[in-house]
């Protein structure tokens, strides 16, 4: 359970500094996982599953993941055209163009290279489900260091099948013996984040209490900084429903890192919770 030393996909509330830390609470005795919010797969990676399910509401986003799988040359190609018009032509018009081929294509490649590029690397959509960040003021991860992520990452993925698709079918999927990580969008920050609008709080608790009564254990991470008492964005955690809640040391958060653009954070340290069913 080491983490890459490399992240593929660069994503907002990724979970790449505290994988270990919550991988080293999970059971080595499960048979299938499932990782039903799986963005850039910081807990997917560092498990390193033999067979798992892993899934995502975003469509672009899962087939990054299948393309890094059955062809990452394929994707080291896409990587490295468009970070050679960004390196080598007018950075912000080059960006504008790829994300505008985002939004009008949902091409995979685009949305890649668009989350390592832009501004805070926070992936937000406007109401119409149209990404709209700016470009970001950071270099684009040089080529070699790309294909170091890929090289590290494809066998870490051999056991894992991705699909496309809302939490709730999935969770409801896995059966006596699994393991399900949750690590869902938060709530209170913001709905337009990843373009979360189906996402409720209360329909995963909902699914984890039925995932429970079958047998399955689930994992669920929240973000610290919201936590007060036993309510999170002002939903209250069911009483009885976790067995475990668990303090995981974090650095800084990304989303608040944008917000307060420029201003130290030494004040700004949260620990992430983990809650667990068993
Ligand atoms: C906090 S992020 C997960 C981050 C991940 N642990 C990582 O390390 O990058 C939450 C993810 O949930 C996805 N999501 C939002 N609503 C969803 C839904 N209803 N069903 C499944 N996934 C959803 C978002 O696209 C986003 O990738």
């Amino acid at each position: 359970m080491n983490a890459p030393s490399r992240q593929v996909l660069k994503w907002i509330g990724n979970k790449h500094r505290v994988a270990e830390a919550i991988t080293s609470h999970f059971p080595t005795d499960f048979r299938r996982y499932y990782e039903p919010f799986v963005g850039s797969g910081a807990v997917l990676g560092t498990l390193a599953p033999r067979d798992a399910v892993a899934s995502d509401v975003l469509a672009p986003l899962v087939q990054i993941w299948q393309r890094v799988q059955a062809d990452p040359q394929a994707v080291y190609a896409a990587y490295e055209e468009r970070f050679t018009a960004f390196t080598t032509e007018d950075r912000k018009t080059v960006y504008r163009a790829i994300l505008d081929r985002y939004n009008a294509t949902g091409d995979p490649d685009d949305l890649l290279f668009v989350a390592r590029t832009c501004y805070g690397g926070v992936i937000r959509f406007d109401k119409q489900g149209t990404m709209n960040t700016p470009c970001g003021i950071h270099r684009a991860l040089p080529l070699a260091k790309f294909a170091d992520a890929l090289a590290q990452w494809q066998p870490r993925l051999a056991g894992t099948r991705f699909v496309v698709g809302d939490f709730e079918a999935q969770i409801d999927d896995a059966g006596p013996g699994d393991l399900v990580y949750c690590d869902p969008p938060y709530q209170d920050c913001g709905k337009n984040l990843y373009g979360a609008q189906t996402f409720s709080l209360q329909r995963l608790f909902g699914a984890v209490e039925r995932a429970r009564g079958r047998g399955v254990r689930v994992a669920l991470s929240l973000d610290g900084s919201k936590r007060s008492g036993d309510r999170i964005c002002n939903v209250a955690i069911p009483e009885g429903l976790f067995a475990q809640d668990m303090e995981v040391k974090l650095g800084r958060s990304m989303l608040r890192r944008f917000q307060m653009a420029g201003q130290s954070l030494e004040a700004e340290h949260v620990a992430d919770r983990l809650l667990t069913t068993w």
